[in-house]
């Protein structure tokens, strides 16, 4: 594996790994004081982020210190792009930098895949590791991974298990890559949107279509909520705001319809009042910030598994 770009490059067998490596290494900082792993000594990471972020940008930062790899974060607001530099010159002056591996966040879909072909080897060595972020509307593959650790942990398992998605698919690269992983693991995927927020390729996608969340949430065992994208939207969108959260916006009320073991997940950030409701999102029964905290184990696990290799002997 010398990338990661999308989830649908993932065998089962090999998201599995890579799920069962984040665990491994939750299991090796726990009760630390001093969280630092020799792993990636000598190794240089580049986050390169021409989108805002939080929580991924922290936890890839996070994840190569304390695998004691260099990390450098490139913001496209304090680089030479805000210059006019074009995205090759960027990727190839960071490969040239001696980046191992670059971590890229990209309003275009598609942008981490362009990078890959751009910086492979050129008998120069092999090019760095690139790794999506997510890239517009398309994927963001450790979003998917985290995710999938955090029901694991919850549930037990995933395999046989029905997850359903709501909210804004059609802007989500989230949804996208959910909803491949998920399947991929044996999961049974349901999407749960207003016609006007779901993409026109879905029929396409390895999963089943409803409109109605409260027809839907008492047969499920995990619902992921969407943020509504309104930067993705020109302005507007349709349904209103209010109608969006009185007819999908995950309230107490709704909650209680779902069974007792299932769990609410959000990739964040989350709108509060919009498609969820406070109490709901500090509830117990949420996972929000158990998810940021596997973050940080997926993380590692994808780093260690594109710089080192599958039999390096993480830990
Ligand atoms: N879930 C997620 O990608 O959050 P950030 O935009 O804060 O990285």
């Amino acid at each position: 594996m010398k990338h990661l770009l999308s989830v649908a490059d993932l065998t089962r067998e090999t998201a599995t790994e890579l799920l069962d490596e984040a665990d491994r290494f939750e299991q090796a900082l726990l009760g630390r004081e001093v969280k630092k792993l020799p792993t990636l000594r000598g190794r240089t990471v580049m986050t390169v982020f021409f989108e805002n972020s939080t929580r991924t940008r922290v936890s890839f930062e996070v994840a190569g210190k304390w695998m004691s790899a260099d990390v450098i974060n490139v913001s496209a607001s304090s680089s030479s792009v805000s210059k006019g530099e074009s995205l090759r010159d960027t990727a190839m002056t960071l490969r040239a930098a001696g980046a191992d591996a670059l971590i890229v966040r990209h309003p275009a879909s598609g942008a981490a895949h362009q990078i890959a072909a751009w910086t492979k080897g050129q008998g120069d060595g092999a090019g760095p590791a690139i790794i999506n972020a997510g890239d517009g509307t398309h994927e963001h593959p450790t979003q998917a991974l985290l995710d999938a650790v955090t029901l694991r942990q919850r549930l037990g398992d995933i395999e046989g298990r029905r997850i359903g998605i709501v909210g804004d698919i059609l802007h989500s690269r989230v949804a996208r890559s959910n909803a491949i992983l998920l399947s991929t693991l044996g999961a049974e995927v349901v999407l749960i949107a207003p016609p006007t927020l779901l993409p026109v390729g879905v029929s396409g996608w390895p999963v089943r279509v409803s409109h109605d969340i409260d027809a839907e949430l008492p047969s499920l065992d995990a619902v992921l909520m969407l943020r509504v994208q309104a930067e993705r939207m020109n302005g507007g969108f349709f349904p209103s705001a209010k109608e969006y959260s009185i007819t999908y916006g995950l309230s107490q009320k709704r909650m209680d319809l779902l069974p007792e073991h299932a769990v609410v997940l959000h990739p964040g950030p989350m709108l509060r009042g919009m498609e969820i409701a406070s109490s709901v999102a500090d509830s117990p029964r949420t996972a929000v910030l158990q998810q940021v905290t596997n973050g940080v184990h997926v993380r590692m696990a994808v780093l260690f598994r594109l710089l080192v290799g599958s039999d390096g002997g993480a830990l």
